[in-house]
């Protein structure tokens, strides 16, 4: 077991990655310092699974546990639901010292942690991840939303987890296609922050996708590091924390023209080559280290070619993104493998030409 420390003064917590951590989460609570009631979110899936192991844990460690199962998928990252699971905390007698449990993807991370953000202006979260892409990613930096329509985490806020508990264990159940997509931020970090971690996630892509455990507890930890780093020096997103926006001008886009049937992880995946294309454009990435990305997308199971391609709506999302700064769309660009430079000087005719290839 690994445990890592992310350091954001009072706010500081720790990551605890291993395999079958869900059952012994009762004793690490309490070790951390809760008693008394709690408040398990989880969907249908992730409940039927993982739900009962999470809870034996807790009942054995003396807690009072409420569980809500919300239904799948990115739908359920709305008001709607958020009000929905306010009331079931008003009817539990959640008080601000009761802390949410967000067990499952990234979608129960960002919706529960939304809730434990504002209810009551705030109660204690802990983020128990079972996808790849909330282990390596989405449940470590306190950025918690709900999507409004088909505008991505619109409405949202910062809330930092107290806990974080990655069991890799859970990772077995995923299907190949979730667990491919949630490769696709992990390869984000190493183009970003990391080129030996991009090569060594080349050496062991075979190994990731028949789940070997030891890799994918050095994926996930060094993924949560690298995340983990950045977070910590700029918290609240005012500068180095947009880097971690690689893939996502064009993939939240890509999202949205999909009305989601193009996953946050494909999207992302599309978005990382079209954006190294731009650079390319540019003339500053080089031709064979965007074949190295396509090729490492390719071979994570993950998309190249943006499916029923519609350019101009792309476009239209683009400047509907939170990273548009002063009428400009902004993109995090890669220099090489491992290097990143901010850009919004890129015209429309670059844009363009980098979708279609
Ligand atoms: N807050 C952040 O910093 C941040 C960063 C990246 C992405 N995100 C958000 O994360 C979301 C995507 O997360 P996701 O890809 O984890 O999707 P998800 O939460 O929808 O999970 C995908 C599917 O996998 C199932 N599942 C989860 N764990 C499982 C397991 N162990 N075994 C079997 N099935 C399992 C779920 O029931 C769901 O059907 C998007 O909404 C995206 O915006 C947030």
């Amino acid at each position: 077991m690994e445990k890592l420390r992310v350091r954001l003064g009072v706010n500081s917590y720790d990551i605890h990655i291993g395999p079958n951590l869900l059952a012994q989460t009762g004793r690490i609570l309490k070790e951390t310092g809760f008693s008394d009631k709690l408040v398990i979110v989880t969907d249908t899936k992730v409940g039927s699974l993982y739900g009962n192991t999470l809870k034996q844990g807790l009942f054995s460690n003396g807690f009072d546990v409420l569980t809500i199962e919300i239904p799948e998928g990115e739908e359920q990252k709305s008001l709607e639901t958020a009000g929905r699971l306010y009331q079931q905390l008003t009817d539990f007698y959640a008080e601000r010292t009761t802390p949410i449990l967000a067990l499952g993807g990234g979608v129960i991370g960002d919706l529960a942690g939304f809730v434990a953000a504002t209810y009551m202006r705030g109660v204690p979260l802990i983020q128990i991840p079972t996808t790849l892409l909330a282990q390596g990613d989405s449940s470590i930096g306190g950025k918690v939303a709900v999507n409004h329509g088909l505008l991505k985490n619109k409405i949202g806020a910062f809330h930092q987890p107290r806990l974080t508990i990655s069991d890799i264990t859970t990772l077995k159940t995923l299907s190949p296609r979730e667990l491919s997509d949630g490769l696709a931020e992990i390869i984000k970090h190493g183009v970003i922050l990391d080129g030996e971690f991009f090569s060594y996630l080349e050496e062991n892509i075979d190994k990731i996708r028949s789940f070997d455990d030891q890799v994918l507890e050095r994926v996930v930890s060094r993924s949560a590091e690298i995340k983990a780093g950045v977070v910590e020096k700029d918290e609240l997103d005012l500068g180095l924390r947009n880097i971690l926006n690689y893939g996502h001008t064009v993939g939240h886009a890509i999202e949205s023209v999909s009305e989601l049937k193009v996953w946050h992880g494909e999207a992302v995946a599309l978005g990382m080559l079209v954006e190294a294309r731009i650079s390319n454009r540019l003339g500053i990435m080089e031709n064979n280290e965007v074949d190295r990305l396509k090729k490492l997308i390719t071979r994570a199971g993950l998309p190249t070619e943006i499916p029923g391609l519609q350019v101009e709506r792309l476009i239209q999302a683009m400047k509907h993104d939170k990273k548009i700064l002063q009428g400009r769309i902004r993109f995090v660009l890669p220099r090489s493998i491992g290097n990143v430079f901010i850009s919004d000087e890129v015209s429309q005719s670059v844009i363009e030409e980098s979708l279609t290839g």
